[in-house]
């Protein structure tokens, strides 16, 4: 979820509050609201759905903040939407993460008569501040600080929560791990969930430490030690960001937009990365034992990887899906590396996973596109991604960009770099082919004939199995449309039996050493009625439509999920749908 909030020496419109949450929509979009601090009172509006993309008319304060929300605990109705309210009405929260002994505090505070209004964890802790605050005698700034610190001890899980106290007109700001960043600028003091939301706003940001409470007040920040109770120094530093470059560049719509950048952004990694490429490398020769984690996209990219090491460089790289790493992390010593894959920076399931490894002494690298991210800055070396922002909801970009690296690296360690940096090249060609207008039509064509369909195969072997995978995701997060990828062999193992007449089935069929395999493959499935459409350099009397890519050898991940990326976007447009936001979903899931 996405926090914002400001303490102004004058009163500004709160609208304000709403042209900073766009920026954050990316944590998030199923709800959004604001509380303002204003006539005695915290008024609060609080809709389910996108944020508005004109500005409410809000009215003037010096004190206010606001949400956008992916659910969690609660559905997505307007109730449940954030800040939430005490009894009183003078406190009001916001808050990312999960409250994870939320129903026992829940239950506690109901007996002590405090009344709930929504399904949410969150509004505990505006129940647990107002109950640890009346017991205390004054209600000075500072008592109501120790209030906050002392509901915080007694929450579980990795959260950040904003708290506007009306009365004393602060903001008090405290987190674990999800992060929260303050800003100062010559009109008030700011604190956001994510630098991007204060670029224009502040000159200098804080990092909230773990370990640090923060009050925000009309004359500025106060910090202090959350433990000791004693007042710290901030840890200014200059707001390095500029605003993002976030035009569409005639194109209707990110996804599309993102997809056609990416031959510029392979190109960039080719001119700016070798020498970073190689400290990497350097980093996995000298460990022992490495482990490759993201999710999602990220997590098919890590997959992808771990083929590339060990048909490149012969190395046996591991990869495992971050959320479930927490489960596999016994065998980490200090001698392993984990490399975390992530766009944002900000997914908690990787999040979690680099931290158990740093509990085991591993030492991180992080491929990431953010820079400044949590990951980013927990990593011990950071590779950046070079993508460019990326606004779509459906990675793109920075899996391709992964993927590069990926393959660049371990050509590094084979000791074959030329070799590597030629093959992106081809591949630089290969996107380009697959971006042509002809090639765009025939993938429009598939698109007109699948959307009456319910569900789709697709299938890979090798180094084709993690593109499979990425292609049915993208496929199905933005069109709706039930895809399934699995690697060629397992067909016979089960999924064959829903294959009927006619149901569409994608076959990725590089000039490697899966050829002959997956082509018996496509054969099994179109004798039981299988619509087949091959991804291929080379047509077969076995495709009922070919997609012609380039043939790219060991780069061929890079060049065939764009046919699929494609059909994710035109089936999107074709079913009316936003290809940029489809439903349920947000860019960065800091919530597990
Ligand atoms: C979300 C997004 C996916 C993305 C995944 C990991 O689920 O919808 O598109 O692949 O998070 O995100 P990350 O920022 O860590 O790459």
């Amino acid at each position: 979820c996405g926090i914002f909030g400001y303490v102004t020496t004058r009163a500004v419109c709160a609208g304000t509050v709403v042209d900073a949450l766009r920026k954050l929509e990316y944590r998030g979009y199923d709800s959004w609201g604001v509380g303002i601090g204003i006539n005695g009172h915290i008024s609060v509006v609080k809709r389910a759905g996108r944020i508005p993309a004109t500005t409410p008319d809000l009215p003037a304060s010096s004190i206010a903040f606001g949400h956008t929300r992916w659910a969690t605990h609660g559905g997505v109705t307007d109730v449940n939407a954030h800040p939430h309210l005490d009894c009183t009405g003078q406190l009001a929260v916001i808050h990312n993460g999960i409250i994870e002994n939320f129903r026992k505090l829940r239950c506690e505070l109901e007996a002590d008569g405090h009344r709930f209004r929504s399904d949410t964890d969150s509004e505990v802790f505006a129940h647990l501040v107002e109950q640890i605050l009346a017991a205390s005698e004054a209600q000075d700034p500072e008592t109501v600080v120790r209030a906050v610190q002392a509901a915080f001890e007694r929450i579980e899980g990795l959260n950040a929560f904003i708290v506007l106290h009306y009365p004393t007109q602060q903001l008090i700001a405290v987190k674990s791990i999800s992060p929260l960043v303050i800003g100062i600028g010559s009109t008030g003091t700011y604190v956001a969930s994510d630098a991007v939301a204060l670029v224009g706003l502040a000159e200098q940001v804080h990092y909230l430490g773990d370990d640090e409470v923060a009050a925000i007040r009309a004359d500025g920040l106060h910090l202090y030690d959350r433990s000791r109770r004693a007042a710290r120094e901030p840890r200014w530093q200059a707001l390095a960001l500029k605003s993002a470059d976030t035009s569409l560049d005639g194109f209707p719509h990110y996804l599309i937009k993102e997809i056609h950048e990416q031959p510029r952004v392979l190109e960039r990694i080719i001119r700016e990365h070798p020498a970073q490429a190689r400290e990497l490398a350097e980093l996995i020769s000298r460990s022992y034992g490495t482990f490759l984690v993201g999710c999602g996209t990220a997590g098919y990219a890590a997959l992808a990887g771990s083929y590339l090491f060990s048909r490149i460089a012969r190395r046996h790289v591991n990869s495992v899906v971050a959320s479930e790493f927490k489960y596999q992390e016994h065998f980490l010593t200090e001698r392993s590396l984990v490399i975390a894959l992530s766009q944002s920076g900000e997914t908690v399931d990787v999040i979690e996973a680099v931290l158990a490894a740093k509990r085991r002494g591993a030492r991180v690298a992080a491929l990431v596109n953010v820079t400044g991210s949590t990951l980013d800055r927990l990593a011990d070396f950071t590779l950046p991604l070079l993508a460019g922002p990326e606004q779509s909801v459906l990675s793109t970009k920075a899996y391709t960009a992964k993927l590069a690296l990926l393959l660049l690296t371990a050509h590094i360690l084979n000791g074959s770099e030329h070799v590597g940096l030629d093959l992106l090249w081809r591949a630089v060609d290969g996107m380009v082919r697959a971006l042509t207008p002809d090639f765009q039509d025939r993938v429009k064509a598939v698109a007109d004939r699948l959307a009456d369909h319910q569900h789709c195969f697709v299938i890979g072997r090798g180094l084709s199995y993690p593109t499979a995978l990425e292609a049915a995701l993208k496929i199905k997060e933005v069109s709706y449309l039930h895809a399934e990828g699995f690697p060629g062999g397992e067909l016979k193992h089960g999924v064959i039996a829903l294959v009927e007449p006619g149901v569409p089935c994608f076959v990725f069929s590089p000039l490697d050493e899966t050829r002959a395999d997956i082509l018996s493959g496509a054969m099994e499935l179109q004798s039981r009625g299988g619509w087949i459409i091959g991804v291929s350099p080379e047509d077969e009397a076995v495709f009922d439509v070919h997609l012609p890519v380039a043939e790219v050898g060991d780069a061929s991940p890079l060049v065939n999920v764009i046919p699929a990326q494609l059909l994710g976007y035109y089936l999107a447009v074709r079913k009316g749908l936003d290809p940029d936001k489809p439903r349920n979903l947000a860019k960065s899931v800091t919530v597990k």
